[in-house]
């Protein structure tokens, strides 16, 4: 059974196929019963031991829509506070009888660890500040429909905390993959030496030459509770805001709004002007949430066996 630990090593034919078929749940997303019995009587297990809300409700909502059952793990509550390991807490749900391992974890490396000790198909949900392999292939798909599905030449500009975020790793892998650009900018204390050198990508400091002919525009969220609180990383929240923070202005190129994208959750004031957030003329955000259930579905769906032709056929089935 395939494992999704993240995008690194991934092929651009296997990221388009996942796009692909992401397409194809938004289809049954759209009936007015919108599920199908493809995963029916197969469990998927949601381990989140970090805090989620979308990836994790959007986890839960994909499985239900293609009738597998949920078995919602949360770490408060649980025995980890009576010392139980994570791995034992893994084994634990294998042996209720899961199909699959969807892991979010702290620890970078987490789901690899528990996929060498469990049978079932491990999916990562986010993995300390290593990968968020299904948050960058939902921002693809979203781009895949701006850009009219064509990658190459275009260039997409993150801006923030690219050190401690693995949504911007999974992306950088990806561009890997798909050929286009990705220019990171942000301060320098945000950058990790070497990525230019591992990644070929394009950096800076400067937002406004940062921005220019950007094909779209991602804000990271400042990750404050992996960052030293209270520490010397920035001067405060509003020189963060006034030097890397994106508004209106700072958004329209060459007469037209460049597409926003963020993948949440908001530092409001800080990454992006809240009038922003939900200005659905320039913001991609609500699409994105929306797109991560179907991307999902497509992915717990290859997880199980699932190939190209049976999603088509079921899509065209109805069933
Ligand atoms: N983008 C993202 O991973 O959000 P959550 O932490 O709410 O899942």
């Amino acid at each position: 059974m395939p494992d999704l630990l993240g995008l690194r090593g991934v092929a651009g034919e296997q990221i388009l196929a996942w796009i692909r078929h992401a397409r194809a749940m938004q289809e049954i997303l759209q009936r007015p019963v919108a599920k199908v019995p493809a995963l029916r009587g197969r469990r998927i297990a949601l381990m989140f031991f970090e805090n989620s809300t979308r990836t994790r409700m959007s986890f839960e909502l994909a499985a239900k829509s293609l009738g597998a059952d949920v078995l919602n793990f949360s770490a408060s509550g649980s025995s980890l506070a009576k010392g139980e390991t994570i791995l034992d807490t893994a084994k634990t749900i294998s042996a209720l009888g899961a199909d699959c391992m969807v892991v979010r974890d702290g620890h970078s490396q987490m789901p690899a660890y528990l996929s060498q000790h469990l049978e079932e198909p491990v999916i990562n949900a986010g993995d300390g500040t290593n990968e968020h392999p299904t948050q960058a292939l939902l921002d693809l798909c979203v781009l895949a429909q701006l850009w009219q599905g064509r990658f190459e030449d275009r260039l997409l500009v993150i801006v923030g905390d690219v050190a401690r975020s693995r949504v911007a790793r999974s992306h950088l892998w990806a561009a890997h993959a798909l050929g286009h650009r990705v220019r990171l900018v942000g301060p320098r204390q945000f950058f990790e030496p070497g990525l230019v050198e591992a990644f070929g990508c394009e950096l800076t400091s400067d937002l406004d030459a940062g921005l220019r002919g950007a094909d779209a525009v991602m804000a990271l969220r400042v990750q404050k509770e992996r960052r030293q609180q209270g520490g010397p990383w920035l001067s405060s929240q509003l020189d963060y805001f006034r030097t890397y923070g994106l508004t209106r202005a700072r958004l329209q190129q060459r007469g037209e709004a460049v597409p926003l994208l963020h993948p949440g959750p908001v530092n409001r004031a800080m990454e992006l002007a809240p009038d922003l957030l939900y200005d659905a003329d320039r913001s991609q955000i609500q699409t994105q949430v929306q797109t991560g259930v179907a991307l999902r579905m497509a992915v717990l769906y290859w997880a199980l066996g699932g190939s190209d032709e049976q999603i088509v056929e079921r899509v065209h089935a109805g069933t």
